[in-house]
């Protein structure tokens, strides 16, 4: 009995593998081009811990809409901004769907039902409408929030003097800066550095950013998750029962605190908009979605932005003309009596040419996030079965050089026309915050913090490399986000 056990269990596990292969090999006939697939494992040794350059290769053999095996799932992988914007503006519905198959995601999300990773439902869309709506509700416009930010950012410029020109992290005094900012609107709480709830918390962040690897061996082969858990699963089990912690107790104590018509926070507006809204009723909208929600604008509200700001002084430790270019704009400005308002911005060009171009050249997400295609439709004359995985390559599109002049290169100018405006995005060809139906939520309050931050940390502070140690490169490295690696700076005064 155990000798046929023996002898049958691994010639029906080789059976489905066959089987599996073969039907692949078949499916992938109606898919764009692409690499042809090994059994089992497809193509992810073209791919390995590199997917930017890997697709960057493929493009160039197979054009600018291809397909790839991840294992024996192929996925489109769109690389043009005329084809990103066909699918997400014009046939926007056609490609809303998000395909629920990455056991990483599914683990912070619990089973697929935040904002960002959920599916096209009609539960989705009414989380979309209860966070623009509680934006708007708790944030009058931008007002309150720009204000909020600016609080925090005066902050962060004291705890930087504190540091008397000695090399600091730019990742832990961003990163508490940008935490404290969504804690703040989020939980009307803010956090000391040396808080052990805070420190739980960026730790928390780390542990998932590191954890969501795309390149994890789990993402290819979703059966994986019944064997023994790799160390990204822990690190994201680890770091979604943190934060799961820190939701529970802070939509606890708001609603037993929570007044209607006196809203406080993000919390409280989100409470307030949901108890209204027959939509929610309806939608089955229960306090585990709403917590989701809350830590959508936990987790995509600050990491996204925090490695935007860690390029942006990473660019400025490579090119500092640009740091007294910024710093002319912002005195300028200031004899001029132009205040930091959300009408403000566009008084400040250059810096919001700066901020372009870092979007640009850092693409943070730089695959955007999966979607699904909710029915047959097609891509630049290609047809996309329902159901295909189609992945939106920005970082492609930020660097295609059929559309920027040098496209490895930092340079704002770019960004400038020559009246002084800023070039629209829309003639470009540019997609940091996506578009389209699944675009990002959260763009107008990621902008905000950036323009705030830059502004207060460059009119007060010169950035100059740590003595001790090379100038860190501008290689970054790619979990869900592109984040640089850890560095160091001089906050010298100015
Ligand atoms: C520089 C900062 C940020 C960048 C570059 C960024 C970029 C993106 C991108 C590319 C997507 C994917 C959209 C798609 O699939 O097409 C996205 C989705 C999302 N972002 Fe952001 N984001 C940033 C900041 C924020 C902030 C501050 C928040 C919230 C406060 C936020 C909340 C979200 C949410 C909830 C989604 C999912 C939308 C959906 O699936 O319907 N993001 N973001």
């Amino acid at each position: 009995m155990i000798l046929e056990i023996v002898l049958v269990v691994p010639a029906l596990v080789v059976a489905y593998f066959f089987v599996t292969y073969i039907k692949h090999l078949f499916d992938i006939q109606k898919y764009p081009p692409g690499p042809f697939p090994l059994p089992v494992i497809g193509n992810i040794l073209q791919v390995g811990d590199e997917p930017l350059n890997a697709f960057k290769r493929l493009l160039h053999i197979y054009g600018d809409v291809f397909s790839i095996s991840f294992g024996m799932e192929r996925v489109i992988i769109v690389n043009t901004i005329e084809s990103a914007r066909e699918a997400l503006v014009k046939k926007g519905s056609d490609f809303s769907g998000r395909p629920l198959n990455n056991y990483l995601l599914e683990i912070v999300s619990r089973g697929f039902q935040n904002i960002s990773f959920a599916d096209n439902t009609k539960r989705w869309s009414f989380a979309r409408k209860l966070f623009h709506k509680s934006m708007h509700l708790y944030g009058n416009g931008m007002v309150k929030i720009v204000d909020r930010i600016t609080v925090e950012a005066d902050d962060i410029c004291r705890k930087i003097s504190a540091t008397n020109s000695r090399a600091v992290s730019v990742q832990e005094y961003m990163g508490v800066s940008i935490l404290n900012i969504i804690c703040d609107l989020l939980f009307g709480k803010r956090f000391d550095i040396t808080d052990e709830e805070f420190k739980r918390m960026r730790k928390a962040m780390c542990l998932l950013m590191d954890g969501m690897s795309p390149s994890d061996p789990v993402v290819s082969f979703p059966w994986l998750k019944y064997f023994p858990a790799s160390k990204n699963v822990m690190k994201v089990k680890e770091g979604t029962a943190i934060i799961d912690n820190v939701i529970r107790n802070e939509l606890l104590r708001h609603q037993e605190t929570y007044q209607p018509g006196n809203i406080r926070d993000l919390t409280d507006s989100l409470i307030e908009l949901s108890q209204k809204d027959e939509l929610s009723r309806i939608t089955g909208f229960t306090t585990n979605h709403f917590e989701l929600v809350i830590l959508d604008i936990l987790i995509a509200g600050s990491e996204p932005t925090l490695s935007t700001i860690r390029w942006f002084f990473l660019f400025m430790l490579h090119h500092p003309q640009y740091q007294d270019k910024i710093d002319k704009e912002i005195t300028m400005k200031t004899e001029e009596s132009v205040e930091i308002s959300a009408a403000s911005f566009k008084s400040f060009p250059f810096i919001q040419a700066t901020i372009q171009e870092t979007l640009r050249l850092s693409s943070v997400l730089p695959l955007m996030l999966p979607r699904r295609a909710t029915t047959n439709s097609s891509i630049a004359g290609r047809n996309i079965a329902k159901d295909s995985h189609v992945i939106f390559n920005s970082y492609a599109m930020h660097r295609d050089e059929r559309c920027w002049e040098q496209p490895n290169n930092f340079y704002p100018e770019r960004w400038l026309k020559s009246d002084g405006s800023v070039l629209p995005e829309k003639e470009t060809s540019f997609l940091p915050f996506s578009t389209g139906q699944r675009s990002c939520v959260g763009e107008k309050m990621a902008r905000a913090e950036m323009f705030v931050l830059i502004h207060k940390v460059m009119s007060q502070f010169e950035i100059l490399p740590d003595p001790d140690s090379p100038l860190p490169d501008l290689e970054g490295k790619v979990t869900i986000t592109y984040m640089p690696k850890e560095y160091k700076v001089i906050f010298k005064p100015r």
